[in-house]
């Protein structure tokens, strides 16, 4: 069993990740976090890509020295190619291409959606990986996608959300509170003291396994408008019930998708990945799950749910492994499907 190093760099929106991986076992998993899209309340794609123009070296750099790896033991260079934004994957699929040719080491391209469902075979001793087929649905602050995953690189996506991801809309409904943000996390620390069942906010009616959350927002901010004129201190005072239900109601539409989505294929094993996954509501909502409808579940450690270059990194090490290289002719893709 030989030892196979593989660099991975993540540069799809607005962290700058690079990683080492010997084989599945993660050696470094450095992320650079970009704060100055706070102040915007949301991704500036132009201010992204400085940043990860600055960002890159020295995360490589680091990710190397934590892994104590020089470059020269490396097998091969992983990336993402796309899906994101065009700007900021170009940074990280240029720097991927020179390093590669420059240690003549192969090059090796990951879609982004993937690789947050292949994050579960990251080696974890606390964890065991899902078994073929299962269930994979992405949440995070860019996608919202049931896939259906028969092995590491046959997957099918079973539905995905028409309009907003379910992290935006986590996000835009605490703006609308006038919470910070990213406000997903803020809005489920509120949702732990409040009632679920203290407002009723419409679920969409969509067909299938697609999803949809547009209408949700909107019917938050006509609800807040609503109740604020008659109490301008209403969402102060009630802040924890708002958010309760509006997680309630998120949650209602993520669980009954999965939900037609075991049925229609009668595949029980469920793994969620993303960084709502860090719901503590949801994790509520699959425990549920297993006790009453007998699923099994898998949710991968913390850092391998958000954005991450670890996870482009066991996609590298199985397509490597499978002999799956990239031309150095490649350009990034925005819009890439699985
Ligand atoms: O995966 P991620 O770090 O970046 C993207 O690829 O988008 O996901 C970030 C999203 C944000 O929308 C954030 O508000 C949401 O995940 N999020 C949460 C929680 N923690 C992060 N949403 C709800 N509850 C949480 N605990
Ligand atoms: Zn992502």
């Amino acid at each position: 069993n030989s030892k196979n190093y593989i660099l991975a760099i993540e540069s799809s929106c607005d962290d700058t990740s690079a990683a080492v991986l010997c084989n599945t076992k993660v050696l470094s998993n450095v992320v650079a976090t970009q704060e100055i899209h706070k102040q915007y309340g949301g991704v500036v794609p132009e201010l992204a890509s400085r940043a990860h123009q600055q960002n890159i070296v020295p995360v490589v750099h680091q990710a190397l020295a934590k892994a104590n790896i020089d470059k020269k033991q490396l097998s091969a260079i992983a990336f993402t190619r796309g899906p994101g934004l065009m700007g900021s994957l170009l940074v990280g699929t240029s720097f991927a291409k020179s390093l590669a040719l420059g240690l003549d080491i192969p090059l090796i391209e990951v879609n982004h959606m993937e690789a947050h469902i292949l994050a579960h075979f990251i080696e974890d001793e606390t964890r065991t990986p899902p078994p073929f087929p299962f269930l994979a649905m992405t949440i995070s602050g860019g996608h919202t996608q049931i896939v259906k995953v028969s092995d590491h690189f046959t997957m099918e996506v079973l539905g995905e959300t028409l309009d907003d991801a379910v992290g935006e809309a986590f996000d835009k409904s605490a703006k609308l509170m006038g919470l910070p943000y990213p406000g997903g996390p803020l809005v489920d620390k509120h949702a732990r003291q409040g009632n679920a069942l203290a407002y009723d906010f419409p679920k969409p009616k969509v067909d299938g396994l697609n999803f949809s959350f547009s209408g949700l927002k909107t019917s938050i901010l006509y609800f807040l408008q609503r109740e604020t004129k008659n109490n301008p201190d209403f969402v102060s005072q009630n802040i924890d019930d708002i958010c309760a239900s509006v997680q309630y109601t998120i949650l209602e539409i993520l669980m009954e998708k999965l939900k037609i989505a075991v049925e229609q294929t009668g595949i029980t094993h469920v793994a969620i990945g993303g960084g709502v996954a860090a719901n503590s509501g949801i994790r509520g909502r699959l425990k549920e799950a297993e006790e009453t409808l007998g699923w099994t579940t898998y949710i991968p450690k913390f850092e391998y749910c958000t954005d991450n270059a670890a996870m482009i990194g066991i996609v590298g090490y199985l397509k490597f492994e499978a002999g799956d290289f990239t031309d150095q002719s490649v350009a990034a893709k925005a819009r890439y499907a699985i």
